[in-house]
This record gives C-alpha cells, sequence and structure tokens, in this order.
C-alpha cells in the first residue's frame, strides 16, 4: 500500500506503516498545524467531510462517496473520541483495524485523512457544555449519558480544524445528525450537514463498526432489530401506532435481545407521536444489546 505520511509530532502510533510515492495517493496528516498547510493549498476548493471514528466499512465509505461527488476536495478524520464513550470497556473495545482503514480510504480515493491523537485533539482537564435541549435526555441521550457532549465537542473541533464546505453524516445515527444541526445552527457554523441514508448488508443488518463483535449467532439474532422496524413501517396506515410498536416490541422480546427503546417518534423533535398522520417526517428507532453488543438502528416512515 502506498501513502504520504506527513510527519509531526503525533506520528509515534502510526511508525508501521510504509512510506511510499505512486499514483494513487492517500495524504495521511496527524496535526492541526498540517492541516492549517494544506487548507493553504486547497484555498476555493469546496471541502467535504467524513469525521469516523474508523473501522470502516460500507456505510463510510457511502459519505465518503457522497462528498467527493459534491465537494472538490474531501477529508475524512478517523478519531476513537474518548469524550464520548461513557462506558471505558466500550472504548477498550472499540475496533481499530488502521492498516485495513488505510487501504479502503486510498481506494475509495480519499484526498486527505486526518488522523490526530487525543493529546492534539484535547487539553488536560479540558471541560465542554453544550446546550442540546430536549435532544441530550432522550433516547440515546438517556441511555448514554454526557454521549452527545463528547460528540458535539469533537466535531465542533474537527469543524474548526478542517473548515469544511459541507460535513457528511449517517442516517444510521439519526439523533446525532440532530445533534450536529442543532449546534450548527446554535453557534452559527458556516457548514451545511448532509445527511446520508444507512447502508445495510444484504440480509438487512445496518453496518456498524459494532459488527465486528457478534458471532454469527448474534448476528442473527441482530437481524430481529430491523426486521422489527420494517414491520413497523408495513403497518403504517394499517394499524395503529400503539399496536404496530407493541408487535414489534413482542418480536424483539420473543429473542435472547435486551431491548433499550423502541419508539416511533416526530422526526423533527423525536417526540412520541400517537397518530401516523401527526407530523412530516416520522421515525421508528431501536436500541438494544445483543450479547455485549449494544446495536442502534432506525427506519423513516414517511
Ligand atoms: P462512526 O460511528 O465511525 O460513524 C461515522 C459516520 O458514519 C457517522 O456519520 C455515522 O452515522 C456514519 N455511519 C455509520 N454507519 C453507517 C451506515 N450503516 N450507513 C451510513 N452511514 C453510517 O458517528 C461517529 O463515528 C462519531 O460519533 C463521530 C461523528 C465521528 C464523532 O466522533
Amino acid at each position: 500500500m502506498n501513502y504520504i505520511l506527513w510527519f509531526g509530532k503525533s506520528v509515534r502510533f502510526l511508525q508501521n506503516l510504509r512510506v511510499l510515492n505512486s499514483f494513487s495517493l492517500l495524504k495521511i496528516i496527524t496535526t492541526k498545524a498540517q492541516m492549517q498547510q494544506e487548507l493553504a493549498m486547497q484555498q476555493g476548493k469546496s471541502i467535504g467531510f467524513v469525521p469516523t471514528m474508523g473501522a470502516l466499512h460500507n456505510g463510510h465509505l457511502s459519505l465518503i462517496e457522497q462528498s467527493k461527488q459534491e465537494n472538490d476536495f474531501t477529508v475524512c478524520s478517523i478519531f476513537v473520541n474518548p469524550t464520548q464513550f461513557n462506558d471505558p470497556a466500550d472504548l477498550e473495545r472499540y475496533p481499530r483495524p488502521v492498516d485495513a482503514d488505510l487501504k479502503k480510504l486510498q481506494d475509495a480515493n480519499c484526498d486527505l485523512l486526518f488522523m490526530p491523537a487525543v493529546d492534539e485533539m484535547y487539553a488536560k482537564g479540558e471541560t465542554w457544555h453544550m446546550d442540546l435541549g430536549d435532544l441530550e435526555h432522550v433516547l440515546e441521550g438517556a441511555f448514554r449519558p454526557g454521549h452527545y457532549q463528547g460528540v458535539t465537542q469533537v466535531v465542533k473541533k474537527l469543524f474548526d480544524i478542517v473548515q469544511p464546505t459541507r460535513a457528511y453524516f449517517g442516517q444510521k445515527d439519526y439523533q446525532q445528525v440532530m445533534v450536529i444541526k442543532k449546534m450548527v445552527e446554535t453557534l452559527n457554523l458556516p457548514v451545511s450537514i448532509v445527511r446520508c441514508s444507512t447502508v445495510r448488508e444484504q440480509d438487512g443488518l445496518a453496518m456498524s463498526s459494532r459488527n465486528v463483535h457478534l458471532s454469527n449467532e448474534e448476528h442473527q439474532l441482530a437481524l430481529t432489530l430491523s426486521s422489527a422496524l420494517n414491520a413497523i413501517k408495513e403497518s403504517v396506515g394499517v394499524e395503529s401506532v400503539a399496536i404496530a410498536i407493541e408487535h414489534a416490541k413482542a418480536l424483539i422480546l420473543s429473542k435472547d435481545i435486551s431491548l433499550e427503546y423502541l419508539v416511533v417518534v416526530d422526526g423533527a423533535t423525536l417526540k412520541d407521536i400517537s397518530d401516523w398522520n401527526q407530523s412530516k417526517e416520522l421515525v421508528a428507532l431501536v436500541a438494544a444489546k445483543v450479547g455485549k453488543t449494544r446495536l442502534i438502528d432506525n427506519v423513516v416512515l414517511s
């Protein structure tokens, strides 16, 4: 594999990579200072940005593809952000297949990878609070206290560093897109947020970096989540909202799955709805643990 690696103070963890020149090059940088130099070189170009935590799959790559279609220059970041993990064990076991990720980014013709170390992103003892209103306390916010503070903190820092024209996020993390949009609106940030469709395995399982933790048997169990969401979609206008949710929950609870929530909400507020015609965008969202692996998924119903 061929990469250009811009040497910087945080480069030690990349030492095992071979650094070569060839025709197709993925430029890798690790510091804010290098990004400033890069931005100076790309002046006048539109910049598309895809923030990730790595362990890349086709969901991530679809965001890069869309960014490449809509911008002159595409930047991806890989940073496993410690402040958004409320469970230290989850952070510890988060997959980090660096070499495979670099290959995928190179094959996707991504222009630049920003891959900082933790001390490049955070000062010691740094605190942060962003007013996210109700979004912080419902669904993911309720089950992962502090999670969205960590997400907004890192995404704001990344936006400051990369200065993107457009930033791409997956519908897979529906509430995350809402949170980022809320932050952009509140702080008047000069970036357009683009929501991209969820990419699924052929069998329907939403792609996720955490899927590598699923055994074959757990993978089969996990399919119940997308089946339950699809069952709700098929019930729109046929059964009442309450009955549709009850049936979908029964499907999940009949399996060895630990359900955290399954809701049908107004896509603009995440508030429960009782009538299919109640709002413009309706969405069904689910979160559950299959074995030790926590999974989330959603479908837009209207
Ligand atoms: P990560 O889970 O790596 O996801 C990076 C981006 O890929 C997110 O916008 C996510 O919604 C999107 N994505 C994940 N699975 C997808 C799928 N199956 N189809 C389409 N898009 C998908 O989300 C994060 O990282 C972090 O919270 C981050 C925003 C990088 C901040 O640390």
